[in-house]
């Protein structure tokens, strides 16, 4: 495969990985993935930016090869997670004069990691400099956006950034530039969920830094290439802010159908008042889709039934899935229908009291809701719409 030039002997050397169904284990994928590596040949110098997962790592040595890079000077790891820098123990072993240059945080991983030999790597800091001749590689360290470990590189003299995971998107394609879509924002979007959320004070200074930089591209490591950058910083503008969406979520798990029965009365009832709803079937209903609302949502109202004399196991989950990735809500309550007795919301309630939400009260059943349980729904569809007006969201 002959490489992409992305600007003045700048060249695009990643895969794309079409059929990977899922990342880290967690969310299904719905456009596969790319792990991104620039290729940058200075006048005296060539660098690659990022290397390769490594079950990849074979037609990745192999690209390089039939593209003639018989001499690599630095390969530049801006991240330790191994979807970039598995390949680099074949890297040095192919191109034995090369240096890896990385942040001290990095060389910790890479050398615990990939035991790649400490003499191997060179360690740089905010603002250093590396010379390739008529290009120049300059360091920027961020941290926690999303490893401790993670820099980006600036190509100062092409005014281009290579942000590591951050504004990324598992996306595949076949040229390397984004054309903005629908499919790409939800790719992007859900990898923020998953992936920078937890992140997002760390995230909201980098968009601004990168703003201020006003840079030409942006060259992350999965998905395309941002020639427009400020289409990818916009989204990222909005992800990151403090403030959430006229957004209620409702993941529920319903065995026999009463919570459901609560879950589509909040969903009407909410919507009359000018609330939008996110209902959400725990069992049935892509996780990604809830990953994306917890972007946007205001407030989080659980629906569980009761397995033994607790939650069901999948409202656990769920639960706690949303304490990791740290959702900007500010807002939760909890619907619960029980057969014969147990504790509904306590494990729920202390898993989701790690994001400091303002807990309504909950309301639990016993077996199907009754009159006077659809009159407590009303009350917590009144102090929701209180909530969001106090917010200012209404
Ligand atoms: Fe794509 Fe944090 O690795």
């Amino acid at each position: 495969m002959k490489f992409q030039e992305i600007k003045n002997n700048i060249f695009y050397c990643g895969l794309n990985d079409v059929d990977r169904p899922i990342f880290d284990e967690l969310i299904p994928l719905e456009n596969g993935t790319s792990y991104n590596s620039y290729l940058v040949k200075g006048s005296e110098k060539t660098a690659i930016i990022d290397t390769m997962y490594p079950p990849m790592s074979d037609e990745y040595l192999k690209n390089l090869d039939e593209n003639g890079i018989t001499k690599v000077d630095y390969i530049i790891a801006n991240h330790g997670e191994q979807d970039h820098s598995g390949t680099l123990p074949k890297m040095i072993e192919k191109y034995p004069d090369a240096v890896i240059v990385t942040n001290a945080t990095c060389k910790g991983n890479l050398m615990s990691m990939l035991f790649i030999p400490e003499e191997k790597i060179m360690v740089v800091k905010t603002d250093d400099e590396l010379s390739l001749g008529d290009k120049t590689l300059k360091f920027i360290l961020a941290p926690n956006v999303h490893w401790p470990d993670t820099m980006f590189t600036y190509i100062k003299e092409d005014n281009v950034l290579c942000t590591c995971d951050f504004l990324g998107a598992h996306y595949t394609f076949d040229d390397v530039f984004a054309v903005p879509s629908e499919k790409l924002e939800r790719s992007a979007k859900k990898y923020y969920a998953e992936i920078m959320m937890p992140f997002r004070v760390m995230c909201k200074k980098y968009v601004q830094l990168i703003k201020d930089m006003n840079v030409d591209m942006i060259l992350p490591s999965h998905g395309p290439v941002h020639k427009k950058p400020d289409y990818i910083l916009d989204l990222y503008a909005d992800w990151t802010s403090d403030t959430g969406k006229n957004l209620v979520l409702l993941p529920f798990v319903s065995m026999y159908g009463s919570n459901e029965a609560m879950i589509d009365y909040l969903v009407k009832e909410l919507n009359k008042k000018g609330i939008d709803t996110l209902k959400h079937d725990i069992i049935r209903d892509n996780l990604g889709d809830l990953a994306m609302g917890l972007v946007d949502g205001t407030t989080i109202v659980m629906g569980t039934s009761m397995v033994v004399a607790g939650p069901h196991p999948a409202s656990v989950n769920i639960a706690y899935i949303a304490s990791v990735l740290k959702p900007k809500a500010k807002f939760a309550s909890f619907v619960g229908s029980y057969g014969w007795g147990g504790k509904l919301f306590d494990i729920l309630g202390e898993i989701l009291g790690k994001l400091r939400l303002e807990v309504i009260e909950p309301i639990q059943v016993k077996g199907r809701p009754t009159e006077e349980d659809f009159k407590k729904l009303d009350i917590l569809v009144d102090t929701i719409v209180e909530k969001h007006k106090l917010s200012g969201l209404l």
